[in-house]
This record gives structure tokens, sequence and C-alpha cells, in this order.
């Protein structure tokens, strides 16, 4: 499975991206705005630092505007993915920014029924936001479940990319049931670095190391 990161900060994305483990970006108007600089700046930056898909979502509701922001979005770098939300008029613009040769992203899915048709409509990948759900009680990883059985009973071509993350059991979830990506906050992904037994056995290997270097004349400082 891909892993993503969902955010903005080129800060963030540079300490992870150097340790190999980021595969891709997801972006929202809510997270590109609590960066500073101008829009566009900040997704060629980003574009830049990672090799994989970056997702820079329009912001436009009405097709024209958002074709029109999709051909400007695709201009600022090879690896930008036009993230378009799951609205009528956005599997209009979905299908014809796709058939125009640019790879988007159908956001804000919340039911499987809505990714099916995101897919039909030419979407490379399609997004449901499982905490949101999970925020509101209901099960959002049933929806990504969902989607990966229909992706694989009809082979479609688009990838399930698991947006709203909230915990590294969310990700193990997602890996376990098919996802084909799953984008998170850095801090998630820093939490799936981390054990308990991790810190307490480095910590027992080095105290029994500087323990030996008393003893063993072959052991040096
Ligand atoms: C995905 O592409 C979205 O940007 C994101 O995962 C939304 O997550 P949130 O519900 O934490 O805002």
């Amino acid at each position: 499975m891909k892993l993503f990161l969902d955010t903005a900060n080129l800060a963030q994305i540079k300490k992870l991206n150097q340790m190999g483990i980021v595969d891709g970006i997801t972006t929202n108007p809510t997270l590109v705005a609590r960066e500073p600089g101008e829009f566009e700046e900040i997704v060629a930056a980003i574009c830049r630092e990672v090799k994989g898909d970056v997702s820079a979502e329009v912001v436009s509701t009405d097709f024209a505007g958002m074709v029109a922001e999709a051909k400007h979005l695709a201009t600022i770098a090879p690896n930008v993915v036009v993230k378009i939300p799951m609205i009528p008029e956005g599997l209009r613009a979905t299908r014809a920014v796709s058939q125009a040769g640019m790879r988007v992203n159908v956001t804000l899915v919340f039911s499987a029924n809505q990714g099916l048709l995101a897919a039909k409509a030419g979407a490379s990948f399609i997004s449901p936001f499982i905490g949101r759900l999970d925020d509101i009680g209901q099960r959002g990883m049933e929806v990504v479940e969902d989607l990966v059985k229909i992706r694989d009973n009809y082979r479609l071509k688009a990838e399930v990319l698991v947006g709203s993350i909230r915990h590294p059991q969310h990700v193990l979830e997602a890996a376990k049931v098919g996802a084909d990506i799953a984008t998170m906050p850095p801090e998630v992904m820093e939490k799936m670095m981390q054990h308990p037994l991790t810190d307490a056995g480095l910590k027992r290997f080095l105290e029994d190391w500087e323990k030996a270097k008393k003893t063993k004349a072959s052991i040096t400082a």
C-alpha cells in the first residue's frame, strides 16, 4: 500500500520524505490555507520535494470553473493530481478533465455509491473520508471495504485512497482490507514508527554496551 502525507507543510514533508516512506501528498484548501505563501508556490515546492503524486484541489463548484482551475493546476508540475469534489458538477468536470489527459482525485466521498460514480466518471483516485464518518457514528472503514470489493469485482482503474485518517489503526485496517493508498497527517506517520518496546530495547542495549566497555579491553569508547 502506498503511504501519502495529508499536509501542505513543506518542513514536515521534507522530514518524513528523507526517510523514504512518503509515496505522495494530498492537500486540500484547509491545509493549504494554514501555510504562508501563494497557493501555486506551495504546490510547486511540494512537487519539487516529492516525486510521487501531489493532489491539489479546485475551489470552484461549477463545471467551467473546475475545468479551468484543473487545467491551471496541471501546469504547475507533471505530478499534480487535480482534486475535484464529489458533487454532480464535479462528476461532469471529472469526465472532461480526465478525458483531457489529466488525473483526477475525487474527494469528499462518503459512500461506496459515490465512489462508484467517481470511478465511472474517469477518476484515477477515489477518496473516502473515514474519520469524518467515524465522527458521526458510522463505520468509515466499511466504505473502504465496499470500494475495494467494487474495484476488484470490476477491475476498476481508480485507486482507493483512504483519507481523513486519525490514527495508525486506521492505516493498518486500510492495508488489511486492500486499499491502494492511505493518506495521513504527519503525526500519524510518526506514531506508526513508535513502539515502547523498541525504545526500552534500545535503552537496554546501550546500557549493556556501556557496562561491557568497562570490562572488555577490545571495546573502545
Ligand atoms: C484527503 O485527501 C483529505 O485531505 C483529508 O484526509 C481530510 O481529512 P480530515 O477529515 O482530517 O480533514
